[in-house]
């Protein structure tokens, strides 16, 4: 069985099986350095049972309607991934987060799966408000909201702990009325 959406013809989403535990761990591990730097959950003692207990929680998130993560493939290969960090089905709001292996980066690839994260966030789930939060100095995460049109609501002062010392937050937003307006088939970045 496969759970995956197709965005085009070089990437698609797939949700993580246990099965798929090394290849993650595997990525991460490769990407150590780059990822650490932005990732607070990224530890030292990262382990293959950490991506396995990571996606076993996904799992459970999924089916108890909580948030979920999906694998990001580029021409079938996981190059990322991209997560409903929490669902907040009362007040109809999500934040998305993301990485990306530092070879996969300058293709829009995490462009594209936010913005079909963000078309189905309003189009299927019926939310009302995406948040996406970024750590301010992380320009490349910056510029994705950015390029998606989301309005920059503030800064969450040393809102983030990022493994050993505190970070300032951005926090940005759009709304469902708002992406509605933007959104047309011919978009293209
Ligand atoms: C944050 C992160 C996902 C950004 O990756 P990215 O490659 O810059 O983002 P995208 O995949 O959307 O690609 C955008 C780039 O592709 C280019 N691009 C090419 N085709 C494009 C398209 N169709 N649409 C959008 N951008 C496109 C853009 O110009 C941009 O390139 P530039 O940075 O040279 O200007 C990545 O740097 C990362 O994972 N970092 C480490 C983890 C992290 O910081 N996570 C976020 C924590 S908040």
């Amino acid at each position: 069985m496969r759970f995956s959406y197709r965005i085009d013809d070089d990437v698609e989403l797939s949700l993580a099986e246990v099965r798929h535990a090394e290849e993650v761990y595997q990525l991460v591990k490769d990407n150590y350095d780059y990822l650490r730097q932005w990732l607070p959950w990224l530890d030292e003692d990262y382990a293959l049972e950490h991506a396995r207990d990571v996606i076993k929680q996904n799992l459970l998130n999924l089916s108890e309607n909580k948030g979920f993560s999906m694998r990001i493939l580029f021409q079938k290969r996981m190059a990322g991934n991209i997560s409903y960090n929490f669902i907040d089905w009362r007040h109809r709001r999500t934040e998305i987060g993301y990485w990306l292996a530092a070879p996969f980066q300058g293709k829009g690839i995490m462009t594209k799966a936010c913005r079909a994260l963000i078309d189905n966030a309003f189009h299927e789930m019926k939310l009302n408000r995406v948040e996406i939060c970024c750590v301010v100095e992380n320009k490349r995460s910056r510029m994705i909201p950015e390029r998606l049109g989301f309005t920059l609501e503030g800064v969450l002062r040393q809102g983030e702990w990022l493994h050993d010392s505190f970070h300032d937050l951005a926090v940005y937003s759009t709304l469902a009325s708002e992406w509605r307006d933007k959104d047309s088939p011919s978009k293209t970045r």
